[in-house]
């Protein structure tokens, strides 16, 4: 008998079939007898009906618990009041094992709970849902890129110097050397750059951050795109083009795992060109205006990005932050020094930060001293200073968090169920 996926039913209609999977939910009404089995792909109803109370296939049914593994064969057909449109008419049940006190039941639990439990709760419809928005996000990024002509280039993870600052950096051994997780891959990018004209990285970045927030990860996976001869603008638009693709696959294509969430999809359906755009200048008094005591030179905390994102329909883009606020490598405006010609996408809807991203100092000598005014040593970053000497142009570029993406799309409260087993700064258990 056909192996079959439960997400390929509606193509074997009429067929014997077979599913491998694992029991959802059973219940018994009379002579009738109602399994779900989940296989990864989707859940399907199948059914066994019998006068004979000790039926063979009654006596397997009543055995079965919750998360038991089964093989069940059975003729797919039509029917409108099943899950999904089909169901399988039983022939037989193949049991591999009997799950005994599976923790995760239909009643509410704790979400230290789930958290411990995270290696089972992956199981639940809405985890799965979530999980499955992620994989749509991440080929829809990848799917962008390639589309438009750039060249995917893998950064290390394990790397000699610091990117986005030192107090967020995690140190390991590297034989008799210190090195530390990348905490994102730009500086590479920005080599690979100069030698494929418009590249992308996806990986994982790692931040030892001590902020326990809703929206912070210790080990998360961010895309950076970075263009030769690209200006801040250009960078701007590329984001826009990048989360307007990206709304637009999920939207079209995991329309039923947003439904499963209860997403209301009409805010996203809503969003298109151009963002709105403010500087920081222009941002103070707004944020003033609503009860932030942010002075000019404060950075941006969730609450200053909260209420921003909270006064538009779109995602925002918040232009030439205070140079002191941001990293080394962010090129000055040039008419006002004091400012970078750096941006921040704030998503719609409350969710924060999305998107950094910046014009990049081209200019060998600033770069020097702007690294010598971030305390940062010479020595490991002289290749990055070889790319100033050697054919130095303007570059631009910005990065991604993915999970901020899928926790926006799905307006979920916490990034925790963004990624299959999250590193959060109290849990690294499983
Ligand atoms: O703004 P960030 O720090 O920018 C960079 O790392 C640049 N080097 C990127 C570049 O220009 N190539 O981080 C970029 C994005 C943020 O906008 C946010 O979406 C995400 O990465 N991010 C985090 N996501 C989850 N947990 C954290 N701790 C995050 N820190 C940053
Ligand atoms: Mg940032």
């Amino acid at each position: 008998m056909q192996w079959v996926y439960v997400e390929d039913i509606a193509g074997y209609d009429g067929q014997d079939v077979e599913i491998r999977g694992w029991v959802y939910h059973k219940r018994s009404s009379g002579k009738i007898r109602f399994l779900l089995v989940r296989d990864g792909t989707g859940t399907i109803q199948s059914t066994v009906f019998s006068a004979e109370k000790d039926h063979p296939l009654f006596v397997k049914f009543d055995a079965l618990t919750q998360e038991s593994s089964v093989i069940i064969r059975g003729r797919v057909r039509k029917e409108e009041r099943a899950p999904g449109g089909f169901e399988l008419g039983l022939a037989d049940i193949e049991i591999l094992q009997i799950a005994k006190d599976y923790p995760i039941t239909p009643k509410e639990h704790s979400t230290p709970f789930l958290m411990e439990h995270r290696h089972l709760w992956l199981r639940s419809e809405k985890q799965h849902a979530v999980l499955r928005v992620r994989a749509e996000i991440i080929k829809a990024i990848r799917d962008f890129f390639d589309g438009r002509g750039f060249r995917v280039m893998d950064t290390p993870i394990l790397t000699p110097s610091a990117c986005e600052g030192t107090t967020t950096l995690f140190e390991t051994e590297y034989f008799d050397q210190k090195a530390y997780l990348s905490q994102s891959g730009q500086l590479y990018n920005e080599a690979t750059a100069m030698a494929f004209g418009k590249v992308y990285c996806f990986g994982p970045t790692f931040r030892a951050e001590k902020s326990k927030t809703r929206r912070h990860l210790i080990e998360f996976w961010m895309v950076e795109p970075e263009v030769a001869f690209a200006t801040l603008n250009d960078t701007i638009e590329l984001g826009q083009d990048l989360v307007l693709f990206i709304l637009d696959r999920v939207l079209t294509k995991r329309k039923r795992e947003l439904e499963t969430l209860e997403r209301d999809t009409a805010p996203l359906e809503k969003i298109c060109k151009p963002f709105p755009r403010l500087t920081y200048d222009e941002a103070l008094p707004l944020l003033k205006e609503k009860g932030s005591s942010i002075e000019w030179g404060g950075d941006f905390g969730a609450p200053e990005e909260t209420i921003i994102s909270g006064i538009y329909d779109s995602p925002v883009c918040v232009t030439h932050f205070p140079t002191a606020i941001k990293a080394f490598y962010m090129q000055p405006a040039p008419e006002r020094p004091d400012v970078v010609l750096g941006v921040d996408f704030l998503a719609s809807e409350g969710y924060g930060e999305i998107i950094g991203g910046a014009k990049r100092i081209h200019d060998p000598d600033l770069l020097e001293r702007r690294l010598r005014e971030h305390g940062l040593p010479r020595e490991a970053y002289e290749w990055y200073l070889d790319l100033r000497k050697y054919g130095s142009v303007p570059h631009s570029g910005f990065g991604m968090g993915l999970e901020r993406t899928v926790s926006w799309i799905c307006k979920l409260t916490h990034i925790r169920e963004t990624i299959p087993f999250p590193r959060l700064l109290y849990r690294i258990y499983p």
